[in-house]
C-alpha cells in the first residue's frame, strides 16, 4: 500500500504545488496519473519514493515514512522509475553492463547479477542485444532497457513518468504492453502519461488539477464525466467517436473490453 496522507508540497513558499492531497494505492494495482502539463505529476512520483519530502502530511509505502530517513533507502528498493527521456539513464557502453550497474548499487552477491540481468532482458525481450551498445538502440529499445534495469533490482512498483511520450507509436504500444505483463505478474504499476488511449486500458485513473486531486476512478466514468478540454487533456478517438454518435453507455463498455483485451496475452 501506498499512501498519501494530507500531503502538501511546494518548491517555493506561498505556491503550493501539491495541495492537501491523499489517496491510497494498493499492491497490483495499474493506475494512470493525468493532468496538463506542471500540474505535479513529476512532483508526486518524486513524493512518492522519498526524491521529495512533504512540508505536511505523510507519503508512507507500508510501514515505512519517506519522512523518516532510516525508511527511504527501504522504499527505494520496493520502487522504480523509469523516465522520460530514453538518452538520459544510460552509463555503461553495454546493455547487459547497464542492467548489471543498477545491481552494484544494492549489494547483490557478484555471481548472481549476471543472471537476473540476463533474466531481466528476457523479460522485455531485448536478451539478444546484452552485448549492443545502448546508444545504438532505438527509444523504445532503450526504454525497454530501462525497465529491465529496474526489473533486476525487484522492486514491488514501477513508476513510468511519461515513458511513453517520446517514443513513436509501435514503441509506445511495446512499452504498454510490457506494464500490462508486469501487472499480470502483480507488480504495481503506476503510469504518468499525456496518451489519453493509453488510459482506457488501465484500472484506476487519477486526475491531478491545481495541486488537487480531481477525478479518482474507474476510466469509464472519467471519460464520460471529465470535461477533457477543460484540463487540456485530449479524449481518446473511440471516446471521441462515441460522443459524437450520441451512442449509449454500454457501448463504452465495449470499447474498454475492447482496448483491455488488446493488451492481455493470446
Ligand atoms: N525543481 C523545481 N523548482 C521549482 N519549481 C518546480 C521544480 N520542479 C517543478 N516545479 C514547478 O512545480 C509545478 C509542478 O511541476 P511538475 O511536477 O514537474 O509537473 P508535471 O510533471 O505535471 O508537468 C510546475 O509549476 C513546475 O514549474
Ligand atoms: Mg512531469
Amino acid at each position: 500500500m501506498l499512501t498519501f496522507d494530507q500531503v502538501h508540497f511546494y518548491y517555493k513558499k506561498g505556491e503550493p504545488v501539491i495541495d492537501n492531497m491523499s489517496f491510497t494505492i494498493k499492491e497490483g494495482e495499474f493506475v494512470a496519473v493525468v493532468g496538463a502539463n506542471g500540474c505535479g505529476k513529476s512532483t508526486i512520483a518524486k513524493l512518492m519514493d522519498g526524491l521529495l519530502l512533504p512540508k505536511e502530511g505523510h507519503v508512507k509505502y507500508r510501514e515505512f515514512d519517506t519522512s523518516e530517513p532510516a525508511d527511504v533507502a527501504r522504499i527505494r528498493e520496493q520502487i522504480g522509475f523509469v523516465f522520460q527521456n530514453p538518452d538520459n539513464q544510460f552509463i555503461t557502453t553495454t546493455v547487459l553492463d547497464e542492467v548489471i550497474f543498477g545491481l552494484e548499487n544494492i549489494r547483490v552477491p557478484r555471481e548472481k547479477m549476471r543472471i537476473r540481468a540476463e533474466q531481466a532482458l528476457q523479460a522485455v525481450r531485448m536478451k539478444d542485444y546484452a552485448e549492443a551498445a545502448p546508444h545504438q538502440l532505438s527509444g523504445g529499445q532503450k526504454q525497454k532497457v530501462a525497465i529491465a534495469a529496474i526489473l533486476a533490482m525487484r522492486p514491488r512498483i514501477i513508476i513510468f513518468d511519461e515513458a511513453t511520450s517520446m517514443l513513436d507509436p509501435q514503441g509506445r504500444k511495446e512499452m504498454l504492453f510490457i506494464m500490462h505483463e508486469l501487472h499480470r505478474q502483480g507488480m504495481t504499476i503506476i503510469h504518468i502519461t499525456h496518451h489519453m488511449e493509453e488510459v482506457l486500458s488501465v484500472e484506476r485513473v487519477l486526475l491531478i488539477h491545481q495541486g488537487r486531486l480531481e477525478f479518482d476512478g474507474d476510466p469509464l466514468p472519467f471519460f464520460e464525466a471529465v470535461p477533457a478540454a477543460g484540463y487540456l487533456l485530449d479524449q481518446p478517438f473511440a471516446v471521441r467517436l462515441h460522443k459524437t454518435l450520441g451512442l449509449r453507455a454500454p457501448l463504452m463498455a465495449d470499447w474498454k473490453e475492447m482496448f483491455r483485451s488488446q493488451w492481455s496475452m493470446s
